[in-house]
This record gives structure tokens, C-alpha cells and sequence, in this order.
């Protein structure tokens, strides 16, 4: 009995010791945010194993988060739900129920997950598109474009712009009866930095005449060059980014070839040659001081024995991939941009350097800079690990969108 009680002790403590975590003050229902996180760390923990033993691939094991949200496509009394293609890809389409005199609004949505993982029929991203559609009584085309490590770059970039320029066709744009001058597009994470990628690139595609006018960049990736940005440093063991994990989406999203993973993790992946490209990317000017507090900007230095990383994976310098490397001329002229970064976050600093980026290039933009907040509490808006930030969130992207789209 005695024995059965040490046990059963000593267990509790074990479980308590692996879900806590500290987390900082002003992060609100943190046991909540403990036991999703302790929730997702197991997966991640699985996976490695699953992997040391040659059984599965890390994001394989990653991706089963992805099938146990899925939820079939569900029409209400609002919006009809439908899995279809568009160019071939798979897209949730979301088409309001409701007559109207005038064209509609539209929004592209792109999930996040990494390039690796996520779906648009995960709940949370079917809730925010079917909320999305009802309330602005909008197209929501939520984008299923195919994933890394199985389809590299550019795949993903590429169904994801294959879808967006079928649907600005003025034929199909007339099908769905939308407003060419009302289309958004929107992403949050590795969504965000599609939604980033892809705005630039319409912006200089001859083929294409619509223009977007809005672009909504909801925690976005934005860089591969320096993974050792003050919010790299400050937040990389925060719920549900670490700085790991974020470096092996980078290094998975070009190459399932570990030595671009090290690489990354020692911030040497960049050779020598290209050092010129960090000034776009130079956290010393461009971050407010608040957020520098004080660390040091130095160039990352190069390991030798990685100058030929950028020849194998070109990726790595690829606007596509990496929306902060364009030049500034290039930003020019892009849609208004609605950017949301939160504090505990490895990539609040690529969102703080395009957003100052973007307003030296003369470009409109919003910036709600959550303070007391991680990257992806969007995903939390079902119980029982729904917190009441990500729904004020939601709610303030979505009352935005009201009035600007
Ligand atoms: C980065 O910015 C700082 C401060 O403005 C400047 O001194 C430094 O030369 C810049 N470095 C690069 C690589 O652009």
C-alpha cells in the first residue's frame, strides 16, 4: 500500500514537473497554456523518438495533431462548405448563404503549421474562415496547398499563388460575383509569410490586372537569415514555437538534409558572400529600442564547411521564401498590410522589420502588437484549451476587416 502511494506520488510529481512551465506574468489562464503546451511538447517528443528509431518521420508524427482537428466540411444556416480545386489544388470554399444587391468581398486564407503541417479543415482555421464569410459576408477560399518535407519549395509557394491567381480571374471572380477591388489576402505563421510572398509577387505579375487590397500577416515568418533576432534569443522556449522547432520547419520547408538543420541552429548557414543581404534584415536599425533591450547586433558569422548550403538549397535567398529580402523598391506599392506580432514569440522581430520595412516604402500599414501573448493562440479557441485572448484577437482582426475590406 505504502509502496503504491510512493508511486502514485512520485508520478504526480514527474507529471507536474513535465507540464510546468514558467511562463511569463502577464501570459493570462497559464494552466491552460501549461497543459497545451505539455500537450504539444509530448507530440514533438514522440516524434523525435519516432524518428531515432526509424519509424516515422518527425513531422510525420507532427501531422497527427492536423488529422485529430480535422472536421469535415459543415454548411450552416449562414455559409455553404465545400472541398473543391481550384488550378487543381485543394481549397475549402466558404460562399455566404445570404442574397445581396452588391459584389462581395473575398478572402484567400492560408494556414499556418510550418510549411509542414496544418490543414484548413483543422477546427479552429474551418471556424475562423465559416466566422469570416458569415460576418463580412465574404468568399473565403482557405487554401490547401501540398507540404513540406514531402513537397519542398517552392511547391508550397507555388500551389498557394496558382490558387490566388485562377480565382482573380475576372470569369471566376464574376462566377462568385466578387468585388475585384474588396480581396484580401490572409495567413497567419507559415500562412502569413505565403500571404507576404505572394502579395509581392502579384505586385510585379504582368499576367495578373486585379490588385489585392488588403494583406493580413498574423504572426508571420518572414526571414530565414538570422535565427538569432532579440525574440529568437529572448523566446525560444515559449509555448508551441521553440526556436528548434521553428529552425526545423525552416531547414524541412528547403531539405529533409539534417546539416541545413545544424546549420540553422548555429546561425551559419548564410555564406560570407551574401553578407550584403542582411541590411534588409537588420534587426539593429530596424527594431525600436524597446525590443533590442540589450542585445548586441553582430552579423552572423559563416562556418566554411557551409558555403555550399546556399548553392544546394537556393531557397534559403529566395524572396519567395523569404518575403523580407526584397530590395525596397520592390515594397513599394504593396497592399495595405494589417500585421499582428505577439511578444513571446521567436518571430515578433521579423514582423516588427517589415512592418518598419513596409512604412519607409511608403506602404499603409496597421500593427496590433499583442503584449502578452505566443505565437499561435490562434489555434486555442476550443475547449478545453480555449483561452479568451485568441477570441479578442480573432474578434479585432475581424471588426478591422469590417471596416477597411
Ligand atoms: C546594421 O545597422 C547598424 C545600425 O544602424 C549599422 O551600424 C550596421 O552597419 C548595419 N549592419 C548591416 C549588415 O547592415
Amino acid at each position: 500500500m505504502a509502496s503504491k502511494l510512493l508511486c502514485f506520488v512520485l508520478l504526480s510529481v514527474l507529471v507536474a514537473y513535465y507540464i510546468y512551465k514558467p511562463l511569463p506574468d502577464n501570459i493570462e489562464e497559464k494552466w491552460k497554456v501549461m497543459l497545451m503546451d505539455a500537450a504539444f511538447r509530448s507530440l514533438a517528443h514522440l516524434g523525435t523518438f519516432a524518428e531515432m528509431f526509424g519509424v516515422k518521420h518527425f513531422m510525420d508524427v507532427m501531422m497527427l495533431l492536423t488529422y485529430a482537428e480535422h472536421i469535415e466540411p459543415i454548411s450552416d444556416n449562414h455559409v455553404i462548405v465545400t472541398d473543391t480545386t481550384f488550378n487543381s489544388v485543394p481549397v475549402r470554399l466558404y460562399v455566404p448563404k445570404g442574397q445581396s444587391n452588391t459584389r462581395r468581398r473575398a478572402i484567400l486564407y492560408i494556414h499556418g503549421g510550418g510549411w509542414c503541417v496544418g490543414s484548413a479543415g483543422m477546427k479552429p482555421y474551418d471556424q475562423l474562415s465559416k466566422q469570416s464569410a458569415h460576418r463580412l459576408n465574404a468568399i473565403v477560399v482557405s487554401i490547401n496547398y501540398r507540404l513540406a518535407p514531402k513537397f519542398h519549395f517552392p511547391i508550397p509557394f507555388d500551389d498557394v499563388y496558382n490558387v490566388v491567381t485562377f480565382f482573380l480571374q475576372e470569369k471566376n471572380l464574376e462566377k462568385y460575383s466578387v468585388d475585384p477591388n474588396r480581396i484580401a489576402v490572409s495567413g497567419d505563421s507559415a500562412g502569413g509569410n505565403l500571404a507576404a510572398a505572394v502579395a509581392q509577387k502579384l505586385l510585379h505579375d504582368p499576367e495578373v490586372n486585379v490588385k489585392l487590397k488588403i494583406q493580413v500577416l498574423i504572426y508571420p515568418v518572414l526571414q530565414s537569415l538570422d535565427l538569432n533576432t532579440p525574440s529568437y534569443r529572448d523566446n525560444g522556449y515559449m509555448p508551441i514555437l521553440s526556436r528548434t522547432l521553428m529552425a526545423r520547419f525552416w531547414s524541412e520547408y528547403f531539405t529533409t538534409d539534417r546539416s541545413l538543420f545544424e546549420a540553422m541552429m548555429s546561425n551559419k548557414h548564410i555564406p560570407s558572400q551574401e553578407a550584403h543581404l542582411f541590411k534588409n534584415v537588420n534587426w539593429s536599425s530596424l527594431l525600436p529600442e524597446n525590443l533590442k533591450k540589450n542585445h548586441v547586433y553582430s552579423i552572423p558569422a559563416t562556418d566554411n564547411k557551409n558555403t555550399m548550403l546556399v548553392k544546394k538549397y537556393p531557397g534559403l535567398l529566395d524572396v519567395r521564401a523569404s518575403p523580407l529580402l526584397a530590395e525596397d523598391e520592390k515594397l513599394t506599392g504593396l497592399p495595405m498590410a494589417y500585421v499582428v506580432t505577439c511578444m513571446y514569440d521567436v518571430l515578433r522581430d521579423d514582423g516588427f522589420m517589415y512592418v518598419s520595412r513596409l512604412r519607409k516604402a511608403g506602404v499603409q500599414v496597421v500593427h496590433e502588437h499583442y503584449d502578452n501573448t505566443f505565437h499561435g493562440v490562434l489555434l486555442m479557441t476550443n475547449w478545453p484549451f480555449d483561452v479568451s485572448i485568441a477570441h479578442r484577437i480573432e474578434e479585432k482582426y475581424l471588426n478591422w476587416l469590417e471596416s477597411n475590406l
